[in-house]
């Protein structure tokens, strides 16, 4: 189940927890409310969440089979989060089902079919970050229509972790 924000408090704890590992301290004292509150309101982002932080990496073909690197689409995709960052909402829902909210904001090509991301993610669904968190999950391969690529996430490295404060 999805819940709902209570109050403006609720919203903007639920978007600095969010956007927490991306930031600075110094960047969080400045940061602009307006914009944290919108993002959380406009990814319903719930007011207790489960969050973790880390790397992982994804390979990236041609097509479904897997035989070829999409070069072209690896470093696009590299280029993009470098530039713009991704927010991406119901991350991996075909595996997780719906509530996980993923924060991309580095990438590195670390060979010529993978690349290395950076990622911290949430969820109002302690048992999603767990999944998320375990070596042991895997992940269908999945279309990528921007990049026109086949992407296979590998196994998500969580450095940190955290849980709501007021959830034992
Ligand atoms: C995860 O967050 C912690 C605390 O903000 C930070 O020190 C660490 O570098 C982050 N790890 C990654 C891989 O981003
Ligand atoms: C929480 O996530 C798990 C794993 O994806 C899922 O099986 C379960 O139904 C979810 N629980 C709720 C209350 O949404």
């Amino acid at each position: 189940m999805r819940s709902t924000f209570f109050s403006p408090r609720g919203m903007l704890l639920g978007a600095v927890s969010l956007l927490a590992a991306a930031t600075d301290c110094s960047a969080m004292g400045t940061a602009n409310s307006l914009l944290l509150t919108q993002i959380a309101e406009t990814v319903q982002l719930p007011m207790f969440t489960w969050s973790a932080n880390g790397t992982h990496t994804a390979k990236g073909f041609t097509t479904k089979e897997a035989n070829v690197a999409s070069v072209e689409g690896l470093k696009e995709d590299c280029d993009n989060i470098n530039l713009n960052k991704k927010l991406s909402v119901d991350f991996r829902s075909d595996v997780f089902g719906e509530g996980l909210i993923g924060f991309f904001y580095k990438c590195e090509p670390i060979s010529h079919d993978t690349n290395l991301y950076w990622f911290t993610i949430s969820s109002g669904n302690r048992t999603q970050i767990d999944r998320l968190c375990s070596q042991k999950s895997s992940y269908p391969i999945v279309h990528d229509s921007q990049h026109n690529t086949w992407f296979i996430d590998e196994p998500f490295d969580c450095t940190q972790r955290t849980s709501p404060s007021n959830v034992f």
